[in-house]
């Protein structure tokens, strides 16, 4: 098993000091990341049942997991006896020594950012990304590097969430703390459209709203930290959140008739073949 280093110095748009935040938490959240991570599974598992590469997979093909974390996707494309071309690349050193810890042997961990890959044009068969690029500042410099890194015929599949993710906790927030922002933003259907035909022409985007059920805003809140992905931005409160806004939060966010609670993600999915 190789650990290849490839993390850049500088970043074009969001500040070095947010991606090592976004790094450090990611990595902290490692060890509990593949428990809470039901609805990665589902949009990572929708991706490959369009993948080539899962059950007829050529000897010489080289596929790359990009912000592949606990490295749960990566090990669906490293059958033992063709894993030499896999490779998992992730901002998150701690992510990535996880993955590493799971095996299996023969594939690459590259620790990177996704915005200026460490590999060379026209290196790989297969690009598969779930759930990463709504952390990059540049989605487009992302979507640029996969159509570089990609050969003529290679196929890229990434998922991402949208705007009107996690609607009812971002509506209840405001209402308990309006001064600031307690949940991520992210691209409107219209600006990630725009953007992914503006660097892949005729790439297909499929979208669908997800709703899955919680216990309580709380075990939603848990379920966020336990994967890392609590909100990172500007805005934030620096000190820990008073219990009564937390309290009134809670009350603020609409119950099911049995007292349970939903949240919706907006999810999307992109396929594109290069020519
Ligand atoms: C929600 S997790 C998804 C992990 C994995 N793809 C899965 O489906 O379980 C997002 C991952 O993206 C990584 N990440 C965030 N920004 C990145 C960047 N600029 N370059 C590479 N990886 C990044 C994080 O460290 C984290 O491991």
């Amino acid at each position: 098993m190789r650990v290849v280093s490839g993390l850049p110095g500088g970043s074009a748009g969001i500040s070095q000091t947010l991606k090592s935040d976004i790094a450090r938490s990611f990595g902290v959240a490692s060890s509990t990341y593949d428990r809470a991570s039901r609805l990665q599974r589902f949009m990572g598992d929708t991706m490959l049942q369009r993948c080539p590469f899962v059950d007829d997979q050529p000897l010489d093909a080289r596929i790359l997991d990009l912000g592949c974390g606990t490295g749960w996707f990566t090990r669906k494309f490293a059958d033992p006896a063709k894993s030499e071309g896999v490779s998992g690349l992730d901002l998150s050193p701690g992510m990535l020594e996880q993955a590493r810890r799971q095996g299996p042997k023969g594939v690459s961990w590259i620790a990177g950012d996704a915005e200026h890959l460490p590999l060379s044009d026209n290196s790989h068969d297969q690009v598969f990304s779930n759930l990463m690029i709504q952390w990059c500042d540049d989605p487009c410099a992302v979507l640029r590097e996969c159509r570089r890194i990609l050969r003529p015929d290679g196929c890229l599949m990434m998922s991402t969430l949208l705007d009107g993710t996690l609607r009812e906790l971002k509506a209840a927030w405001e209402a308990a703390d309006p001064d600031h922002q307690h949940v991520n933003r992210f691209e409107t259907g219209f600006a990630w459209q725009t953007k992914v035909h503006a660097e892949l022409p005729d790439a297909v985007i499929e979208t669908r709203t997800i709703r899955l059920r919680y216990q309580s805003p709380m075990a939603l809140a848990g379920e966020l930290r336990q994967l890392g992905a609590g909100f990172r931005g500007a805005g934030r409160r620096r000190a820990v959140t008073a219990p009564g806004r937390v309290r009134l939060m809670d009350s603020q966010y609409p119950r099911e008739p049995d007292g349970t609670i939903m949240a919706s993600y907006e999810a999307a999915w992109i396929y594109w073949q290069k020519q």
